[in-house]
Order: structure tokens, then C-alpha cells, then sequence
């Protein structure tokens, strides 16, 4: 099985965008895993999105034969989801697009950040038309795939024990991530 990639597509959206610094918003492994440059960054959060393990990782937390998994977000009502805004030169867009490349499409949303600012960023969103994006209701079928996946970024369970140390570190809760973590820590607890 081939690699899934985004990579050239949100590319070419690079043409649209000028010299000038650019905001990013992160609400998953870019809140706790920051391997690029930025000049400023902020917490905040989006309005009307969700996080969600839905992403299958061919490339970071699995492979394109056993995959593990990603998070994205989805359209909810009412929902808010924390993350952190970064103020970025455009150049390190080429490097973000190669790391979010398993999926993911660039769009543009309103951050609201902790210090009163609404500033428009550029999101990494899991487009829903990719074959690595599947919804899965099952946290506890979540918790087993991330259990059992490795990739080339290291475990899957890494991944998900990261996310749910920043949200605490931020006083932020996510039953989802939490739950899922529960399940995780509960298997391993057996073996
Ligand atoms: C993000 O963090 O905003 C995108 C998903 C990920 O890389 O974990």
C-alpha cells in the first residue's frame, strides 16, 4: 500500500500566500511536539470543531501496512477546541505541509486566543474524502489500534500520552482523549 499525500495540494494553496508572517493553529501533536520555527505563539481555541482520533497514520504513528492513529477535527455545533496559535514565516509552511502531509488540508479558520485577539490561521484538518480518514465511535477499538501501532515518529501511544499531559498541563479537558487514554493505560495494565 502507497502513502497517502496531501502534500502537494496544500502546496500549491502556497502561491496564494505572500511574505509576510503567517498564523498556524495546532490542536493536536503541533500543541506538544514544536519542531519548526515560530516568532510568536498563543493559546487559544476554535469555535464549532471537535478533536477526534479519525485519522489513520501511515507515515508518523504506523505504517501504510499497519497504520495507527491521528487525530483531526470535525464539524460539531457548540463545540470549542484548544489548541495554540504560532506566528510563522511563510517559508516554514513547505516543512509543516511534508510533517501533515498523511491527509491533511489546509484551511482557514478564526483562532480565538486566551489573550482577547481573533486572528485568522491556517489548520491542518483531515480532509474527509482521503482513504486514511475514518471515523470510528469505539474509543475502546481506538485505544487497541493505538496500542498495538508504531511508526517511523515512534509509538502510537506517545502520541496519545502527549496529548493528554498538554491539555492537562493547559487545564483543558477532552473526554475523548482522556477516555481513550483510560483505555490505553488499562490495557497495558493486563499485559
Ligand atoms: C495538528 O496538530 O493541528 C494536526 C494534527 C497533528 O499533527 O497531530
Amino acid at each position: 500500500m502507497e502513502l497517502y499525500s496531501t502534500k502537494a495540494h496544500n502546496q500549491a494553496n502556497s502561491k496564494l500566500i505572500g511574505d509576510e508572517p503567517v498564523w498556524i493553529f495546532g490542536y493536536g501533536s503541533l500543541i506538544y511536539k514544536v519542531d519548526f520555527p515560530f516568532i510568536e505563539c498563543r493559546t487559544g481555541y476554535i469555535k464549532g470543531w471537535e478533536r477526534k482520533f479519525w485519522m489513520q497514520s501511515q507515515d508518523h504513528r504506523g505504517t501504510p501496512e499497519k497504520p495507527g492513529r491521528v487525530l483531526t477535527i470535525h464539524q460539531v455545533n457548540d463545540a470549542e477546541c484548544f489548541g495554540m496559535a504560532y506566528l510563522i514565516d511563510p517559508v516554514v509552511l513547505k516543512d509543516i505541509d511534508h510533517r501533515e502531509q498523511n491527509g491533511y488540508l489546509r484551511q482557514s479558520l478564526d483562532v480565538f486566543t486566551h489573550c482577547g485577539e481573533k486572528l485568522n490561521a491556517i489548520t491542518y484538518i483531515g480532509d474527509p474524502d482521503a482513504p486514511v480518514y475514518q471515523p470510528e465511535s469505539n474509543n475502546q477499538k481506538l485505544a487497541e489500534q493505538i496500542y498495538k501501532s508504531i511508526g517511523p515518529s515512534g509509538p502510537n501511544t506517545d502520541y496519545l500520552f502527549n496529548m493528554a499531559d498538554a491539555l492537562r498541563q493547559y487545564n483543558e479537558n477532552d473526554s475523548h482523549i482522556f477516555d481513550i487514554e483510560q483505555h490505553v493505560k488499562d490495557i497495558q495494565a493486563l499485559k
